[in-house]
């Protein structure tokens, strides 16, 4: 697949996905936006890729936002659309994926950069990083899920200070909140990233897609967690790396997942 705004770069069951406007600062123009559908799409379908982790390039921005050049002059129904394929193409996407993604915040992470983060599995930041939702500065609101993601994260008192005063903060300020799970320097981000995703590679991929699920059952509405963690948990023991897994600890050997 050839990009024009994004990077992709594999490495055996790792890729990397590298937003590469850093004129703009990562802003995520609708091209930017389809070119990472699909190569989460493609990455996804690519039974090798265990762990994808995203980031931007640069040394300045994750993604500063939304690209507000590009908007600036929509109508009411251009901004609704703009929003729903936004969510159905990344951002609902990104969170639904069984391929784990790790977000490496290596600086600004602004209204949808932050979203973006957020659709993302787990967040960590390199101690530059400046995050926030400045929407309402804009006369918008966050409309890529900042409203329900960044509550679901941090809790609704210090959510709802988030989007009113459209500050931004810190790594550590972010570290604090929940936000992101760990604070590098800029030249540890990418190695941690790659050591977390290690870790995730030695378990089940298949027990790893459907945790993702059942964890975020828990937030869709008209959906009961609880059941659904039932059911995958039943469904496990139907599986090859269930019978390795298992093998292997009674072996008292490191298990070799088969990955089905
Ligand atoms: N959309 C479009 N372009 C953006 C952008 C965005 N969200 N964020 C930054 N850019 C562009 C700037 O327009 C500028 O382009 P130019 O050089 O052609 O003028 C370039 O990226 C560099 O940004 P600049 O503002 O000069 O950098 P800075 O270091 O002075 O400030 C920020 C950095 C992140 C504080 C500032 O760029 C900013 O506030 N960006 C918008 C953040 C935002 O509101 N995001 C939410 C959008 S819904």
């Amino acid at each position: 697949m050839k990009f024009n705004n994004i990077i992709v770069k594999k490495n055996d069951a790792l890729a990397q996905i590298t937003i590469n406007r850093p004129k703009k600062l990562n802003a995520l123009n609708k091209e930017t936006i389809s070119e990472l559908s699909d190569a989460f799409q493609d990455l996804e379908e690519n039974s090798k890729i265990k762990v994808i982790i995203l980031t931007g390039s640069g040394e300045k921005a994750f993604v500063a936002g939304a690209d507000i050049a590009e908007f600036a002059n929509f109508s009411v129904e251009e901004g609704s659309s703009l929003a729903q394929k936004g969510h159905e193409i990344l951002f609902d996407l990104v969170e639904n994926l069984s391929t784990p993604v790790i977000a490496a915040v290596n600086g600004f992470a602004l209204g949808g950069g932050l979203e973006l983060a957020m659709a993302c599995h787990f967040r960590i930041a390199s101690d530059n990083a400046k995050m926030g939702l400045p929407e309402v500065s804009l006369g918008v609101i966050p409309g890529y899920g900042g409203t329900q993601r960044l509550p679901q994260l941090v809790g609704k008192g210090k959510a709802m200070e988030m989007i009113m005063t459209a500050t931004m903060i810190s790594a550590n300020e972010a570290k604090s909140y929940g936000l992101v799970n760990y604070v590098t320097t800029q030249e540890e981000l990418l190695p941690l990233a790659e050591k977390l995703a290690g870790k995730i590679m030695q378990n089940s991929s298949v027990a790893i897609s459907a945790a993702i699920k059942a964890v975020n059952a828990n937030f869709k509405d008209g959906v009961n967690g609880f059941d659904r963690e039932i059911e995958a948990f039943g469904v496990s023991f139907g599986t090859e790396d269930f019978k390795e897994g298992t093998t292997a600890f009674l072996e008292k050997r490191k298990a070799k997942f088969p990955g089905n």
